[in-house]
């Protein structure tokens, strides 16, 4: 399989002891690949090779289209990071088909002058889907480029009138262990959660996304609704989202609780902030039709290369400190 963790390595000392057991739960349950293939948001690649230098001329000016070259759809659809459908990455392909994605509701709550339990048709209307192509870089050190559909997250929430002290969107997925195998296993403390600064939230390119490559969303990649936030590492982008909360608070995070040291709230992409284990300055591209395992590698770019859309929002801050 695709993770080169050295042999000689015990997968005890490089990945957490929560994670590894569960792992070790899983491959017992006939969940996950066997033990060394496995790397979720918890393991690394290989250090890279140098990379080549990755121009971006025609990227749109609103960062909402890239022109680089696209990834497949049955790479994007069967190499995901889903936990609970297991922790290898075809796992989610295999398992996801017991989530039940109709109907679905999503509550709102928190900060906010409207809230409540929202049918989703409801809850995404009279917003109408749109294409947007972003780069996806995962933590790991693989990226891939995927064509969305989806609303703005900025005009969805704006319609639940967030109140002043509205500072953070917080975010959960489903939590079932009927539809969901990998939530019997404690690979993280489940729900789910994910969070973003309410600024990060409304920027336009943080999407909601109901679909991909015009169709929609396969249960792996978070049907029926996700995030995409495309100058943070993957793992923000959270799936089969069922609850939407404004804070005043900082909220709390689900790779944030279970690694502080290694995975920070903010998590922007950031090649000069290597991982505590790992360097970040350059990503295996997975697009095209080239094999996964010969995927060329290339740089890393700050902010994922939104850096014209999204820097601004760090301005003042540091961003080793604040990673
Ligand atoms: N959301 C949930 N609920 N559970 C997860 O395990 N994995 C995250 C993110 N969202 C994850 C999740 C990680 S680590 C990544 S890299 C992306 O989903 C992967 O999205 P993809 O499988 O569509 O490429």
């Amino acid at each position: 399989m695709n993770n080169p963790i050295p042999q000689d390595i015990p997968a005890s000392q490089i990945t957490p002891e929560a994670v590894y057991r569960a792992r070790r739960q899983l491959i017992g349950f006939g969940l996950a690949t066997p033990l060394l293939a496995l790397a979720g948001c918890a393991g690394a690649e290989e250090t890279p090779p140098p990379a080549a230098a990755a121009a971006k001329p025609s990227d749109s000016k609103d960062g909402f289209r890239t022109a680089d070259e696209p990834t497949r759809f049955e790479d994007a659809s069967q190499y995901n990071n889903f936990y609970e459908f297991g922790t290898g990455k075809d796992d989610p392909a295999r398992n996801a088909h017991t989530l039940r994605t109709s109907p679905w509701s999503v509550v709102v709550g928190g900060e906010a002058e409207v809230t409540g339990t929202f049918a989703l048709d409801d809850f995404l209307k009279p917003h109408a889907a749109q294409d947007r192509i972003y780069r996806l870089r995962c933590v790991e050190g693989w990226s891939m480029v995927i064509p969305w559909q989806g609303v703005s997250l900025g005009d969805v929430l704006r319609r639940f009138k967030p109140t002043s002290r509205a500072k953070y969107v917080a975010f959960t997925t489903l939590a079932d262990r009927g539809q969901m195998p990998g939530i019997r296993f404690p690979a993280l403390d489940w729900p789910y959660r994910e969070g973003l600064r309410m600024d990060e939230a409304m920027n336009p390119l943080t999407l909601l996304a109901t679909g991909m490559y015009g169709k929609p969303l396969p249960n792996q990649n978070g049907a029926p609704l996700r995030l995409v936030v495309p100058w943070k590492y993957g793992f923000k982008s959270i799936k089969s989202i069922v609850r939407i909360d404004f804070t005043e608070q900082m909220p709390v995070t689900s790779w944030n609780q279970s690694q502080p040291e290694e995975y920070g709230f903010y998590s922007n992409v950031n090649p000069d902030v290597d991982h505590p284990r790992w360097s970040q300055r350059t990503e295996r591209r997975i697009a095209g039709t080239a094999s996964k395992l010969f995927a060329e590698r290339i740089a890393t770019l700050p902010f994922n290369g939104y850096a014209a859309q999204v820097a601004s929002l760090y301005k003042g801050m540091d961003l080793r400190r604040w990673f």
